[in-house]
């Protein structure tokens, strides 16, 4: 069978839970590749309704074999918690795996991230404080401390005491908060390795064993395409990549294996947390989206920003991450709406932009210019069949694909596993 990437196409929280628990049916494994708990995939099925914050949302697949990424930073306690929590609702875990490279997130991590965010004032980027931007940073820097390290003691005790020793000379003498003690998370993190020392693997010879054998295996991203450190609307994005590019690195599986790019788009745009947002609404119907579709944030709580599809972004999207086709989410949500709208274009100092600028400035200053179609008004949520749509809801999806120039393989219309409509065949 194959490879296939689902990707954040927009600014997260496009619904890609939903979508890998809907194709991990037919998959072998699934593979978190990136992020962290910053993470909050929502996926409602026949055991409950579940936020998967660091667990692939594959499973719930009996058999799946769910995978951690090397590329997912790890709070080991989250991750416990989320174990037990799935366990009371009778899934079965004997399947998770972690990769022995993955790196964990500890005290310090989350403690910097939130006093970084306080230094900031009113030019906070709006992190979700679970310690992500400082244990990529970690990482990068080789300040960092892995899952496999976690299996080693006595080597973890010696590398944690020279890294807190220089964590807390940060924390008492450029923030002037009382420092941590290396006690303390020594034997925390001694437990979490005894727990999750089951779990810890090299999952590389695992996944490497799967491609040899034809079986189908889903990368599962985290956040979206415009949150990317490179390509997203820096400084106001995540520190890890989201894109399809970041699948291979954070699996471990190569680019050549990869044969399908799924990029999910919701049928809107949403954001949390600060930066751009050139379609934002400020106004009544952006209050209707939130409502309606309960946009808030699934890992903090925020309330997240609101705006029409932005094809501008959704163009830029398709080509850094060279989407084979996109599934559009939510299309539901918009089922009310007497027209909807579509930025097909930027305007800034009298300049009509066609590509997605890099500076934050111009992304802050320019006016959305818009294309307007009719509403279809007709409730979609229970149609699982493109042809049952309204003519104006197949129009608004029929201009997406060819702005996007990319075909539509899948539409969500509610929550649910059963809320679908295959166009085209993916799996
Ligand atoms: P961090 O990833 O916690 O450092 O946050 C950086 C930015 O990414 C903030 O604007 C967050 O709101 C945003 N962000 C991080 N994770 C997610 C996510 O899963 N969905 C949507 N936005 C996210």
């Amino acid at each position: 069978m194959s490879v296939i990437a689902v990707i954040g196409a927009q600014w997260g929280d496009e619904g890609k839970g939903k979508i890998v628990d809907l194709l991990a049916e037919k998959a072998k494994a699934v593979v978190r590749f990136s992020g962290g708990d910053n993470a909050g995939h929502t996926v409602i099925n026949p055991y409950g309704e579940f936020r998967l914050h660091l667990i692939p949302s594959g499973i719930f697949h009996p058999g799946v074999i769910c995978i951690i990424g090397n590329g997912v930073a790890i709070n080991p306690a989250v991750l416990l918690e989320e174990v037990n929590e799935i366990q009371k609702h009778g899934v079965d875990t004997s399947y998770l795996l972690i990769s022995d490279r993955a790196h964990l997130i500890m005290p310090y991590h989350i403690l910097l991230d939130g006093l970084e965010e306080e230094r900031r004032g009113k030019g906070a980027l709006g992190t979700t404080r679970k310690g992500i931007g400082p244990v990529f940073a970690d990482k990068i820097a080789r300040l960092g401390l892995r899952t496999c390290d976690l299996l080693n003691k006595k080597e973890f005790y010696t590398r944690l005491s020279s890294i807190l020793e220089f964590k807390n000379a940060i924390i008492t003498k450029i923030y002037n908060a009382p420092p941590l003690s290396l006690k303390e998370i020594y034997e925390q993190y001694c437990y979490y390795g005894e727990k999750l020392a089951p779990f810890i693997k090299d999952v590389g010879p695992i996944l490497h064993d799967l491609i040899q054998r034809k079986q189908t295996i889903l990368l599962e991203g985290a956040q979206g395409t415009m949150l990317d450190p490179d390509f997203g609307t820096y400084p106001y994005v995540t520190s890890s990549s989201p894109l399809a590019s970041g699948s291979a690195t954070g699996s471990g599986i190569s680019v050549r294996q990869i044969d399908q790019i799924i990029g999910v788009f919701k049928a809107y745009t949403t954001r949390v947390g600060g930066g751009p947002l050139p379609t934002e609404l400020k106004d009544k119907i952006g209050d209707f989206i939130r409502e309606r579709a309960h946009e808030y944030g699934a890992t903090t709580g925020r309330p997240r920003r609101c705006g029409w599809f932005d094809a501008v972004a959704g163009r830029f999207s398709v080509r850094v991450n060279g989407f084979t086709n996109i599934v559009v989410t939510r299309l539901d949500i918009l089922d009310a709406l007497d027209s909807v709208k579509i930025c097909t274009a930027y305007k800034y100092n009298g300049t009509l932009l066609k590509d997605f600028p890099s500076d934050t400035a111009i992304l802050n200053n320019c006016q959305p210019v818009y294309e307007e179609l009719p509403g279809w008004q007709t409730e979609t949520s229970g149609i699982r069949h493109a042809e049952q749509l309204p003519i104006q809801a197949r129009r608004y999806i029929a201009r997406v694909e060819e702005l996007l120039s990319c075909p539509v393989s899948i539409i969500s219309v509610g929550p649910s596993r059963d809320q679908a409509i295959m166009v085209r065949k993916v799996i």
